[in-house]
């Protein structure tokens, strides 16, 4: 899978699936699932390391899941997340961004907007290619104030568009949308040239990407946004098979899994 392969389907209206994974057999699964992205979120701090927050995940923890993750792919586009403080100056991006690359991502992911425009241009100027994530951006759950639902007012909504616009100006080939209301994933889909990947950010965004052990009903409390996949079924790749169907005709997320104004 190529970020050219997800932009044909953009431009085809067909939405395509992506899940997060953070080692070799889960990757195996999820690749044989035919799932187009593959994120190794730095979700893997609450997910597999049992803490309340992403920060402190580290750049050698990244570099470490996404080795393992990388050996059990073979379709999917596999995406790393920068962790907290990894991409504060284009330097430290730069040089943070290499050993994830390295490490096997075809593509890196980092939060925040408007302050992100050097970064993003310097990495994607290098063939670094970039993945922007907006909306609820988890590192910087102190400042935010907790993990709630972004974008609602009117401004702050606008705010997004613009940030979106010009991150992908500055050279970001994917968005990751998360926590916001279902309109405000649909202007973005439609405002943008690049896929926009959505996490509660309701049905019309180009994807959907669900944290892997929420989706299994692992985690001990399910994201209204999310869906256990494993309800249904007691195979695991059934599970994985469902969801990217679901994905595929719209069936996921319904109206009980987005947000309103
Ligand atoms: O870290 C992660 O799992 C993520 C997804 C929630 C998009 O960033």
């Amino acid at each position: 899978m190529t970020i050219d392969q997800l932009n044909a389907m953009k431009g085809r209206d067909e939405k395509f699936s992506s899940i997060t994974a953070y080692d070799f057999s889960f990757a195996k699964l999820i690749d044989e699932a035919g799932i187009e992205v593959v994120l190794v979120g730095d979700s893997l701090g609450n997910v597999v390391q049992g803490r309340d927050t992403t920060i402190p995940v580290s750049i050698d923890e990244m570099a470490y899941h996404t080795a393992a993750v990388k050996r059990g792919i073979v379709d999917s586009l596999l995406i790393s997340d920068m962790p907290f403080m990894s991409y504060a100056t284009p330097t430290d991006a730069m040089r943070n961004a290499a050993i994830l690359m390295q490490a096997g991502a075809q593509m890196v992911k980092l939060e925040g907007g408007e302050w992100l425009e050097e970064t993003v241009y310097q990495l994607t100027e290098r063939g670094l290619p970039v993945c922007a994530h907006l909306g609820l951006t988890p590192q910087s759950v102190h400042k935010i104030g907790g993990f709630k639902i972004q974008g609602r007012e009117p401004q702050a909504a606008a705010k997004t568009v613009a940030d979106a616009q010009l991150l992908e100006q500055a050279g970001a080939q994917l968005l990751v949308i998360e926590c916001v209301p279902a309109s405000l994933g649909k202007i973005l889909a439609s405002e943008l040239n690049m896929p926009v990947i959505g996490i509660g950010a309701g049905p019309d965004t180009d994807a959907q990407i669900l944290v892997l052990y929420d989706m299994l009903g692992i985690s001990p409390k399910l994201p209204r946004f999310s869906k256990d996949f494993l309800q249904d079924t007691d195979s695991v790749i059934t599970a994985l098979k469902n969801y990217a169907k679901q994905v595929r005709n719209g069936a996921f997320p319904g109206p009980e899994h987005s947000f309103f104004e």
